[in-house]
């Protein structure tokens, strides 16, 4: 046979293993990955976005990386959510046509858990809800998963971080076995400078792309450099691998939001050591070697 049309029998059949082994095999087979693929906001092309059913689904396909986002409610809760409105994502504006525009700061976390967060995406997904950090962290470590946690829109929710941290150590996540299964990142740089100088133990991501020349002091206080993968280049990758991070080890980068194979055969090329993703099996099988 043909050296590519072994390559792809090989990969057709690594795709086929990974998807019929048991989750927790699977997950450890994605260990093996080069690069690493993140679910973005769960598994979140094939279930609603920031929903413990797309956490499941990212583990059911064999997933271990998940990425989601968090914010704050009106009462002072954390909850999952990407939007700083509840708008696009749930059936708010049936349940409170009087309260546009919807910000989830003026919210309460009981008028949230009312929300249905799944039909907007599927009618089978049905009375999906927004979950708690709580609910989300219980989820997660119920499927053995793995978090890149996003602090979203910090500026709305003063001291978030200080809180964040306080559930991820209630949930048991910042202990030695946990903290290897964990980045905070935002895009904020004071955010991220702010967990790690609450937290210097925790691995954190800043999300953009710095100047290179810029590159060493946020290596002070991050140990990742995640960016749009319409941002970067091979050299802009070895420029954030030439340096160390917070924990003496080199920068890494993960980047978003890649869902077709082109582009993740792409990046993957350029070195990356993450890809985050709407559709973590196209990436799969598009850059497994
Ligand atoms: O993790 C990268 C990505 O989540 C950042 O963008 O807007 O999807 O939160 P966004
Ligand atoms: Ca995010």
């Amino acid at each position: 046979m043909h050296v590519r049309a072994v390559a792809a029998a090989t990969t057709a059949f690594m795709g086929a293993t990974v998807l019929l082994l048991p989750t927790s095999a699977a997950h450890a087979a994605a260990d093996a990955e080069n690069p690493l693929v993140v679910a973005h906001r769960g598994a979140s092309a094939y279930a609603p976005e920031n929903t413990l059913a797309a956490v499941d689904k990212a583990d059911e396909m064999g997933f271990a990386w998940v990425e989601n986002d968090v914010q704050r409610t009106k009462d002072g809760r954390l909850v999952v959510l990407h939007d700083a409105t509840l708008a696009r994502t749930t059936d708010v504006e049936e349940l409170y046509p009087d309260r546009a525009p919807w910000n989830v700061g003026d919210f309460t976390a009981a008028e949230i858990a009312r929300l249905d967060a799944g039909s907007w995406f599927s009618t089978s997904y049905a009375g999906a809800r927004v979950p708690t950090l709580e609910q989300y962290m219980r989820r997660v470590s119920r499927n053995h998963q793995k978090l890149v946690l996003e602090i979203k829109n910090p500026q709305l929710y003063p001291g978030i971080e200080q809180q964040t941290l306080k559930v991820l150590s209630n949930e048991g996540w910042l202990g030695p076995a946990h903290l290897r299964k964990l980045v905070i990142q935002s895009f904020s740089a004071d955010t991220v400078r702010r967990v790690h100088e609450l937290r210097p133990a925790v691995k954190t991501g800043f999300l953009g792309t710095p100047d290179i020349a810029d590159l060493p002091e946020y290596a002070t206080f991050a140990d990742q450099i995640n960016s749009s993968y319409t941002t970067i280049s091979r050299s802009y990758v070895s420029a954030i691998h030439a340096l160390e991070g917070p924990h003496g080890k080199p920068l890494e980068i993960l980047t978003w939001t890649v869902n077709d194979a082109d582009n993740a055969r792409l990046v993957a090329g350029y070195g990356v050591d993450g890809i985050i993703t709407n559709k973590p099996d196209v990436v799969r099988e598009a850059t497994l070697s």
